[in-house]
């Protein structure tokens, strides 16, 4: 494993032109336009990778990008992999592991969600203060050959307060409401049944999606700093959620979470 992560950061450390990342970004929903804002220096097709997952049907193509946002140096993900899609754990948070390597101390993820919390509405931006993670397989399972880190690693402020009080400061300033909530990571890809959210409210969850968990525990587990934020896409108490829909919200979502985002990042 780390040899292959190894090669990989070798392959793609050029493409940083000496400088190290403040941050490594990985684009999901609502961050999409963020990519369009990066003053690029590289754009890797994923497929030309090494080590790196081969895209699923489902998935779309993928990039690494190498570039700045405000003259700060970034690594941005457009594309992540999803379990739904048949990946391990392993290779699922590959990519994280290779962020490390290049150097990067802070991840920032963004993803769809669906609010379970019964005061949410679609549209809804929310910082994660915490997760449930209901994915079954665990990305830290086993042997990990060469890496180093906790053998039972703390997950107590797995989502930086740090990066979470610059964030809700990022939301005053720029008028941009955020609501803060506990996300729980499930492997989909069928929604939620209404028992399940039932089920998951008693429990504690605010929003349900799926992804995040995986990568926030491997970027804790290697020692970076976390940042998440959800796009509550629909609420599985109120609405039918559909593929389409959850398409659409997202993306009507994408300049208020880039404006956080980006405001975050002239913090770091
Ligand atoms: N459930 C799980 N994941 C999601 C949802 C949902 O309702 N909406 C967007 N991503």
């Amino acid at each position: 494993m780390l040899d292959k992560i190894k090669e990989t950061k070798d392959y793609l450390a050029p493409a940083l032109e000496g400088e190290t990342p403040v941050a490594a970004i990985i684009l999901g929903t609502g961050l999409g336009a963020l990519a369009a804002e990066i003053i690029v220096r590289c754009v890797i097709p994923y497929a030309s990778i090494p080590h790196f997952p081969v895209p699923t049907v489902e998935g779309h193509a993928g990039c690494w990008i190498t570039g700045t946002l405000d003259g700060r140096d970034i690594i941005a993900m457009q594309g992540r992999f999803h379990f739904y899609e048949g990946y391990s754990m392993q290779e699922v948070t590959f990519p994280v592991r290779v962020m490390q390597a290049l150097g990067a101390r802070v991840l920032i993820v963004s993803n769809a969600a669906g609010g379970v919390n019964p005061l949410f509405r679609a549209g809804d931006l929310m910082i994660i203060t915490d997760h449930v993670n209901l994915f079954p397989e665990h990305p830290l399972r086993g042997q990990l050959p060469g890496i180093t880190g906790a053998r039972f690693p703390s997950m107590i402020n797995a989502y930086s307060p740090r990066l979470i009080a610059l964030a809700e400061q990022a939301s005053r300033r720029s008028g941009t409401p955020t609501r803060g909530g506990v996300y729980a990571g499930m492997q989909g890809p069928s929604f939620e049944t209404p028992a399940e959210c039932r089920w998951l409210r008693a429990a504690g969850v605010d929003a349900v999606g799926m992804s995040t968990v995986p990568e926030v525990i491997v970027a804790r587990h290697a020692g970076m700093e976390c940042f998440g934020i959800s796009v509550i896409t629909n609420n599985l108490l109120h609405d039918d959620a559909s593929h389409e829909e959850v398409r659409q919200v997202g993306q009507r979502a994408c300049s208020r979470v880039t404006s956080i985002v980006r405001e975050l990042l002239h913090e770091l």
